[in-house]
């Protein structure tokens, strides 16, 4: 891959190669080794597995309380009622959404938390306070990497919204930083825990999918009115990386599940990307339409990016929130003995006959069948216990929060570690990289250096 010139001749032909004009993309292409390079660091891999000492009471600092924040606070109230966590300190830059959230608080916690508001910084103060395991952030993503570092180096463990990082050099920083402090550092992707995709988990663990060979998995939704609205995202923060960038910025959503299913990191890992954009149209007109600023736009109404794992699986990736396509996941596996398709949930079982024809989805009885017989554990415990509580986002919400405080009250290693995150998150750079450089492919880069090619269980099929 690193010979671009003579691979180019291989596939080809030397006629061909050089009317594509070899000469600049090769540089191109050592450009874009250089970059990656630029950034590498000496990491070690050494978060892989890491436990921690048991907390019986986790307690809890939120940074960050607008839409998501508010959402995800509520989902801690089961571990709030069974003492196992106590959410201690709330932070917004903005004073009335720590108000909003002290007083859905009150609503189940008997202890009020601190109030950290009324300026950019005000978040630091919290996290310098000893009384604090865990920093749960969801801010935009500028802030994502170094609140979770400023969390890190001051003694505490971080959960942080997705994306975690959205440049190479924060994701090395990151790895970097749990390595050093010895913290744990999880970037929460709720898709991880959503019944449908622990349902096809289950299944390729109980060996029905046979081996795979490919994954389809997206961020398609249809976010015009939230991005264009002039209050939905404090300070409009979301359109500015639209109006700026070109490239997939919402990877994990798709790539977060689709990891646990190829194995990567536990196995498996991701060796290299190339990354296309459609021309973009639709959310520049309806900004124009609507008499919103924001008509200059230069991420591509359609980003698809086609990975490579190093054991020869792909992946294919789309997003899109520009348009209005029905919201997808996507959700394709396909191995040697059945395929599933999500959106909605479709299963094909290869019973070995071979067809000229007829080749056709599990009919509903059939499809329920599977689905009932294997249906996560974990989502079969949850549910019950979940009853009367807020859910968010279907159940995923809830599930996670509780997997998270669970084994943080363990002290059993997370679900995730600091190197899936950043793995899922480096691809969103390196698809810009590869953008900009007419898709050009583009290595990944190995942040665990090597260890996640050692065959482990995957944290997420244990009970806990
Ligand atoms: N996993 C999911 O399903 C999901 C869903 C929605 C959003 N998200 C993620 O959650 C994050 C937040 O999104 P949102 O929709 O809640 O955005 P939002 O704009 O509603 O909320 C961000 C909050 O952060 C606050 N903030 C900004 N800078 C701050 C600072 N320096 N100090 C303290 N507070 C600060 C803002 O005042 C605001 O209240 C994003 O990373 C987004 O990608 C994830």
């Amino acid at each position: 891959m690193l010979n671009r010139k003579n691979f180019l001749k291989t596939i080809l032909g030397a006629g061909m190669a050089s009317s594509l004009n070899l000469s600049s993309r090769t540089n191109v292409n050592h450009d874009i080794l250089d970059e990656i390079a630029k950034y590498s660091r000496s990491t070690s891999g050494s978060m892989y597995g890491y436990q921690d000492e048991a907390i019986d009471k986790v307690r809890v600092g939120i940074i960050g309380l607008g839409n998501r924040g508010s959402t995800l606070l509520q989902m801690f109230r089961y571990n709030v009622e069974q003492g196992d966590c106590e959410i201690v300190a709330l932070a917004d830059k903005v004073e009335n959404k720590v108000n909003k959230a002290a007083e859905e608080l009150s609503s189940f916690q008997k202890n009020k938390a601190r109030s950290y508001a009324g300026s950019e910084d005000a978040w630091k103060k919290m996290v310098h306070q000893d009384d604090i395991d865990l920093v749960l952030i969801t801010t935009p993503w500028s802030w994502h990497t170094p609140m979770s570092i400023y969390a890190m180096e001051h003694g505490k463990h971080v959960a942080c919204e997705v994306p975690i990082a959205y440049t190479l050099s924060d994701c090395w920083d990151l790895a970097e930083t749990a390595e050093r402090t010895k913290r744990h550092c999880i970037m929460i992707e709720n898709c991880c825990y959503n019944d449908e995709e622990l349902f096809v988990l289950n299944m390729i663990e109980k060996g029905i999918f046979g081996d795979l060979t490919h994954t389809e998995g997206a961020y398609i939704h249809d976010l015009r009115a939230h991005m264009l609205s002039e209050t939905y995202y404090e300070d409009q923060w979301r359109i500015q990386h639209h109006a700026s960038r070109d490239g997939n910025f919402y990877t994990t959503h798709g790539l977060g599940p689709i990891s646990t299913y190829l194995h990567l990191g536990r196995g498996d890992e991701l060796d290299y990307l190339t990354s296309m954009s459609s021309r973009e149209l639709n959310l520049s007109q309806t900004a124009n339409s609507k008499g919103s600023p924001y008509t200059d736009i230069k991420c591509g109404d359609m980003n698809t990016t086609m990975m490579k794992t190093k054991k020869g699986k792909t992946i294919m990736l789309q997003f899109d929130v520009h348009t209005a396509s029905p919201y997808s996941r996507i959700n394709k596996v396909v191995g040697t003995k059945a395929v599933h398709q999500g959106y909605p949930s479709k299963l094909y079982i290869d019973d070995g006959e071979l067809l000229y024809w007829g080749h056709k989805w599990l009919d509903e009885d059939k499809y329920n069948e599977y689905r009932t017989e294997y249906r996560h554990p974990m989502i079969k415990k949850l549910k019950t216990i979940s009853e009367g509580f807020k859910q968010g986002h279907g159940g995923m919400d809830f599930v996670m929060i509780y997997r998270l405080i669970k084994c943080l009250n363990l002290g059993l290693p997370l679900d995730f570690n600091v190197y899936d995150g950043i793995s899922w998150s480096a691809v969103t750079p390196l698809s810009e990289l590869s953008v900009a450089s007419s898709s050009l492919p583009v290595p990944i880069p190995d942040f665990a250096k090597g260890k996640g090619s050692v065959a482990t269980p995957l944290e997420i099929m244990r009970e806990v």
